[in-house]
Parts: structure tokens; C-alpha cells; sequence
């Protein structure tokens, strides 16, 4: 079944892809030199965002230049950023205006680029809801509305955040240091949680790899549920068969999978659909398989997830119905796209 995007985005003509500032990046070193702990030192350097300039400006305003700041810095040399970019970004931030997600969970802050872009929308659709840096004094946790996004590297959380008090919301994001899958075993009581509290919207952004074993966690874990939406970036460049054969089976499929236990060697990987018009239909009927295999990086823990749970689930194509894999890599200019899933109940 077609995810509902909002009439204006399913209307509206596909922008020109981005100029290509970079050549491709994998197997090239991209990040990780020193160049996000400069990037943090260039954005406070900034006229243009000291608080004297930025304090008379709307969030929206102050956010923007923040982002602005960030893509420029990412065009020199040697200054390729991972960050989702501007084309799927926007297409996300519509979603975000659409679905109105209350708590919005992240994996991969980087330098805190789709954070800023996804979180500035949360102060205006929850203006009387309280924030991560005040949610001690909510009085109920009903009354909490936030952005948590976890993120491994310190180095890069610490980037994440500055950029993200340049951009006026610190109180609107949290990031939690560590390594995903162990973060999200204890994220309930890292961030007091009761069940049956859940995340509305989560975005994967991180480690390819791992999306299938965290989102297994969140389901076993309770923090996703029926309502909540999820959107894995990347599912095009590189891309994720795995994950897409999660979402994308039915529970008797994942059940069947489950029934097999976990492969004890990873698997040969299934290679992407040869041609564009192949992504709407691919890896409905797998490949399953190469979800049981758990990657290393989630330092050991394993979970069947909840198989019961039905998503209906497609890439995300926003700008013109035309045209499916219609968002670009920011810098590189490689067609890519995100896959959104939305959680529509259980089988019991
Ligand atoms: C593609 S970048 C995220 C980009 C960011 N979401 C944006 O669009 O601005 C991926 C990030 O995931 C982080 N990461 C990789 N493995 C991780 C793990 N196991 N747990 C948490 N973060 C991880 C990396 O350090 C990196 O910052």
C-alpha cells in the first residue's frame, strides 16, 4: 500500500540533481582525518552564527544558516560529510511536518546535520511539550517531545552538538555516546522511559550493517510499535537488501527465518536491483536469510525482534511520483533514497 506523503511533496517537480563536488568516496578516506573536530572550530568561528547575529532570528532562520554552514564546508577538499543532504533531508522534513512525530530517535548523529533539519520542527508542533534537557521536570512523560539521536564517536558527538546549540536546539536534542546496539538495550532506563512509551519516528543513518539487528532490539524492546515510522536512509547507496527484506516481509516470513537461528558466518551479500525501476519490488521475497547473521560491531547482542509486526514499506519518493530514486548524495551526486516504514499493527 503507497505511504501517504503530503499532497504538496507528491505534486511538486523533482529538484535538478546537486553539482558533484566529490568523486565517490567508499574505499577513500572520508571522514575520521580531523576534519569534523575543524568543522565544529569553523562553524563557532562564523560571524554569521554568533549569538549577537542569530538571537533576533527564527528558529527556522537560525537553523538554516547552520545547515547552510555545514553543506559549504563539506564542498573543499579533503571535506566530504556523510550527512543525509539537503534532497532526502527535505523529504524527510516533510514527513516529519506530515506525521508529526512526538519522539524522534536517531542512529548516526555524524556532525548533527539531519538533526538539526529533522528536531527544528518539534519546538513548533509541541510548543507546550517539554524537551530532553527538561524532561526530569515533565509532569507526566506524556507531556515529553524530543530528538534522541546516538551516535559512537565522541569526537563526532561532540561536533553534533555544538552545531546543534549554534543551530538554537539543545534542548530539543539529546546524544547519547556508544555504540548503538548496546545503547538501545538500556536507552529505556538511560532516558526513564516507562513502557509502554515508544519512539514515533526513527531514523537509521549509521552503520549499513547493523540496521537489521537495532531495529530487531527496538522491536524486542518495545520502542517501536504500531504508529511508528520508521526511515532507514542509504537504501540505495550503498544499499541494505537485508533490511529491506526485514520491513519489507510479511511476519510469516520473519518467523520462518527466526525458526532457522543465526548463521554463524556472514552470508554472501545479495547485490542490488540491476536497473531504477526494479527498487519498488525488490527483496520482498528476501533476502531473509542474511538477517540472521548478526555483525560483529553489535558486540554481542542478539535478538529475534518482533516478527509479529507489520510495516507497510516503500522508498520514499516525495518530489515526483515519476521518478522513484529521486534524492542524491549531497556531495558525490550518486542516486540514492530512503526506505520508509510504517508500523500499521501486529499479526497475533
Ligand atoms: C552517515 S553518518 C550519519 C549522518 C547523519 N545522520 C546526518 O545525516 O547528518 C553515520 C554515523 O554513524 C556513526 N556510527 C557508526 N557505527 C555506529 C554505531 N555502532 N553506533 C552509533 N553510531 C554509529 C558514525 O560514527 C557516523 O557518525
Amino acid at each position: 500500500m503507497p505511504i501517504a506523503t503530503p499532497t504538496e511533496t507528491s505534486v511538486r517537480a523533482a529538484p535538478a540533481p546537486p553539482p558533484k563536488y566529490h568523486e565517490p568516496v567508499q574505499g577513500t578516506v572520508f571522514h575520521g582525518d580531523g576534519r569534523e573536530e575543524d568543522l565544529l572550530r569553523h562553524l563557532r568561528s562564523l560571524p554569521s552564527l554568533s549569538p549577537s547575529e542569530t538571537s533576533g532570528l527564527s528558529l527556522r532562520d537560525r537553523s538554516q544558516r547552520v545547515l547552510n554552514a555545514i553543506h559549504e564546508f563539506g564542498k573543499g577538499e579533503n571535506r566530504y560529510l556523510m550527512s543525509v543532504g539537503e534532497t532526502k533531508g527535505r523529504q524527510v522534513e516533510d514527513l516529519v511536518r506530515s506525521k508529526k512525530p512526538k519522539l524522534i530517535l536517531e542512529l548516526g548523529s555524524y556532525v548533527g546535520y539531519s538533526g538539526i533539519s529533522f528536531s527544528r520542527h518539534l519546538p513548533e508542533l509541541y510548543h507546550s511539550s517539554t524537551f530532553p534537557r527538561d524532561w526530569s521536570a515533565a509532569p507526566t512523560s506524556q507531556d515529553r517531545a524530543g530528538y534522541i539521536s546516538l551516535e559512537k564517536s565522541e569526537v563526532y558527538a561532540e561536533t553534533a552538538a555544538g552545531a546543534v546549540e549554534l543551530a538554537g536546539l539543545d534542548k530539543v536534542v539529546k546524544i547519547v555516546v556508544g555504540s548503538s546496539t548496546t545503547s538501545i538495550k538500556s536507552l529505556r532506563k538511560t532516558l526513564d522511559m516507562p513502557r509502554p512509551m515508544k519512539f514515533d519516528m526513527v531514523f537509521l543513518d549509521h552503520l549499513k550493517p547493523l540496521y537489521t539487528i537495532d531495529l530487531k532490539v527496538l522491536e524486542e524492546e518495545g520502542l517501536v510499535g504500531r504508529g511508528t515510522v520508521l526511515v532507514a536512509d542509504n537504501v540505495v547507496k550503498p544499499g541494505n537488501p537485508a533490511y529491506l527484506s526485514w520491513v519489507r516481509a510479511t511476519p510469516a516470513q520473519k518467523r520462518q527465518a527466526l525458526n532457522l537461528g543465526p548463521l554463524s558466518t556472514q552470508p554472501q551479500l545479495t547485490p542490488n536491483p540491476s536497473s531504477d525501476d526494479e527498487w519498488l519490488t525488490a527483496f520482498r521475497d528476501g533476502p531473509i536469510d542474511e538477517t540472521r547473521w548478526v555483525p560483529p560491531e553489535a558486540e554481542g547482542v542478539t535478538s529475534k525482534g518482533d516478527p509479529s509486526l507489520i510495516y507497510e514499506s516503500q522508498m520514499l519518493d516525495g518530489w515526483d511520483e515519476s521518478q522513484m530514486l529521486d534524492g542524491w548524495d549531497p556531495y558525490t551526486g550518486e542516486k540514492d533514497a530512503c526506505e520508509v516504514s510504517t508500523c500499521v499493527g501486529r499479526e497475533e
